[in-house]
């Protein structure tokens, strides 16, 4: 296949970025490749350590072991904020807040920050939190969250944040799996329209059945009234008053664990992906410092939600280990609306915009009079995230957004991966639309076969690394047999992505897709068999498929194929019923797009669900079925044909 135009980076950009040709990119990349301890211990040596490692990895992929600047000692929260307060940058701005109603916004310093760090910190001692225990985050988008993170963070707890859209049966599941001592959420959140989420209310539901909870801190957000079980509640306003800023920073073994965050599986209950301290840190400081290109006081905007991995890697770790003005928004693109990303950006002149394909689209379809409304000439830079970019949507992305003077860094990752894996470096790497491009220094990514071979040149296959990076995930928290069997045990040696991938002829990667269950709906990551259990438990439903289809917004949408009981009829009923037990069993992003009866799904004689048909179904290429000999009873297919929604 051959590739598309390409775009260079304009020479006013070259000339003030950190890497300004590809030729130094390249010199870079090859140095952290042959000498990985070299090139590490040179980046790693910008941040604090209390102690230096003694040795900087260890790996054997084949044990599922990794381990990075082996024997230091650093702190996270010391170095997203003592470190700059203490070389004389404390008044600098850290944290710039947006509110959903646009009149509401705050900004932190970080000596400010740091102070509200600490008190929280002495918070969560005061109530028995101590290295290595864990504390849920259940929040929106408020400056309480990253304060949290970085309390926990200062002190050795670990975080595990569960996004604020989660129900409270998710939100359980997600506090028992790793045995939470705390939870911190707030009153009530506030979100496009909506005007009173009802966090608290959902955390009381979750925590009835959550023994490992002691306590439950609340931020009053919205000041509505919530219950507070006595010994159990207590407000954030109330503790924060009692302490004092007092607190220094836990010593943490480099391996340390720094926080867990759960990620769907293709199987089974989510997995909580554990990120260790050192080698995260470094990983995700150097990447966002090259991958934005960021200098001191660029007003830097990444609009994922931090109940993401986006969110804590580059809205909060990466960029405070880079003293960046980052930015947090708590609202939503359309609210109050359509203008209201480049209204953000005007008010505070934002240069760098971080936001993924989904917004993008939805931005998109309402026209270009939205952006020309407001002045967007702070921006200098575009990153993308989350699923694959259509060649229009980069092109709207350039021209409207960035009139064609900011370089689009379309970054691909994972929950897993910790920070960007394969991205351009905008001062050096000509873009394509729709590739992420190239490796960032230190990442070996191949291409195999089915069969684990390695494919070079210009290919196509399985997107697999080959070498461990300093932020890459560390086990599954309390299940490191699924940790192998997820990403080692297919390809021995290899790291292996679940992704499809294609290599063109300068090297560029182009990201297809998942190979396994998975939905990218919104750029976040659904299992097919999460969905399909939670139709499943609707009454009547006797069965349940889910596959993925085109979808305009949200770039994949959800088919359901369901199957009754013999004797219940489907209705309108059981549509209302299924969209509440998935938003009550996982949360209402899950809800099917498009829900189809069917009086049998396609099937194996072995009982194996055909989802390849399926698919071609729902996405409408039904001339393009393939075999359908191999099925139990090949009639099936032609009842879900004429029946497509
Ligand atoms: O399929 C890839 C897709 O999102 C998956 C990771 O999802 P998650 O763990 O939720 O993290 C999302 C944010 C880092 C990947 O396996 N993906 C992510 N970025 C891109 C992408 N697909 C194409 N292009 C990207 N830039």
């Amino acid at each position: 296949m051959s590739s598309v135009a390409k775009f260079k980076p304009a020479a006013d950009f070259v000339s003030k970025a950190h890497i300004k040709s590809l030729d130094e990119y390249q010199k870079l990349y090859d140095e952290s490749i042959k000498n990985p301890d070299a090139f590490w211990t040179k980046k790693a040596e910008d941040l604090h350590w209390f102690k230096k490692w003694d040795k900087v990895v260890d790996f054997d992929f084949r044990k599922g072991e990794v381990k990075w600047f082996i024997g230091g000692k650093t702190n996270v929260s010391y170095n997203c904020l003592d470190r700059h307060v203490l070389a004389g940058h404390g008044a600098k701005t850290a944290l710039i807040w947006e509110g959903n109603d646009p009149t509401e916004s705050k900004t932190y310093t970080y000596a400010e920050l740091l102070t509200e760090v600490k008190k929280c910190a002495n918070v969560l001692k005061a109530h028995g939190i101590k290295k290595g225990d864990r504390v849920c985050l259940y929040m929106q988008m408020i400056p309480e969250l990253a304060i949290s993170m970085l309390a926990c963070t200062r002190i050795g707890a670990i975080h595990s944040i569960v996004f604020g859209a989660f129900s409270s049966e998710s939100l359980r599941d997600r506090i028992n799996d790793s045995s939470c001592k705390m939870l911190i959420t707030q009153d009530s959140g506030v979100r496009g329209v909506k005007q009173d989420i009802p966090m608290k209310i959902n955390a009381d539901a979750a925590v009835a059945e959550c023994p490992s909870i002691e306590k439950i801190l609340t931020v009053k957000r919205t000041g509505h009234k919530v219950d507070m079980q006595s010994g159990r509640d207590i407000y954030w306003h109330d503790e924060i008053a009692k302490v004092n800023d007092d607190c220094p920073a836990e010593e943490m073994d480099a391996e340390d664990p720094l926080y867990i965050l759960y990620t769907s599986g293709s199987t089974g209950k989510p997995k909580g992906v554990l990120h260790t301290t050192g080698g995260y840190i470094v990983y995700a400081s150097l990447t966002h410092k090259y991958v934005f290109d960021y200098h001191e006081g660029d007003v830097y905007w990444c609009t994922a939600d931090i109940g993401w991995v986006t969110g804590h890697s580059y809205i909060v770790y990466g960029p405070m280990a880079n003293r960046a003005i980052t930015m947090m928004y708590e609202g939503v693109p359309n609210y109050p609306d359509y203008g209201r990303f480049w209204q953000i950006v005007e008010k505070h002149k934002v240069n760098i915009i971080y936001t993924a394909p989904t917004a993008i689209r939805a931005l998109m379809k309402e026209g270009t009079s939205w952006p020309e409304k407001h002045d967007l000439s702070s921006l200098q830079l575009l990153g993308t995230v989350g699923e694959p970019i259509k060649e229009a949507d980069w092109n709207w992305y350039n021209e409207i957004i960035g009139k064609k003077r900011c370089p689009i860094v379309d970054t691909w990752w994972q929950t897993e991966t910790g920070g960007i894996l394969i991205t351009p470096l905008p001062g050096a790497t000509a873009t394509k639309p729709g590739s992420a491009t190239l490796p960032f220094f230190g990442v070996q990514p191949v291409i195999l076969d089915e069969q684990g071979n390695e494919l070079e040149g210009e290919a196509q296959g399985l997107l697999a690394i080959k070498a461990p990076w300093p932020a890459m995930l560390r086990t599954v928290y309390g299940d490191h047999d699924r940790f192998m069997q997820t990403y080692f045990s297919r390809f021995p040696g290899y790291y292996f992505t679940g992704d499809g991938a294609r290599r063109d002829e300068d090297g560029y990667y182009w990201i297809t897709g998942r190979v396994d269950d998975m939905l990218n709906v919104s750029g976040h990551l659904i299992g097919t068999a999460e969905v399909e259990g939670a139709i499943g438990r609707t009454e009547g439903v006797a069965e349940a498929a889910v596959v993925d289809f085109p979808h305009e917004i949200k770039g994949q949408g959800i088919y359901a194929y369901v199957t009754m009981m013999t004797g219940v009829e489907a209705d309108d009923a059981t549509i209302k019923a299924i969209n509440e037990s998935v938003t009550k069993h996982i949360g209402p992003h899950a809800k099917p797009d498009k829900i189809q009866f069917t009086p049998a799904l396609p099937k194996t004689r072995s009982g194996k669900i055909m989802r390849r048909i399926l698919r071609k179904i729902a996405e409408g290429a039904v001339d393009q079925l393939g075999d359908t000999s191999t099925l139990a009873d090949p009639t099936v297919v032609e009842s879900l044909v004429s029946q497509r929604k």
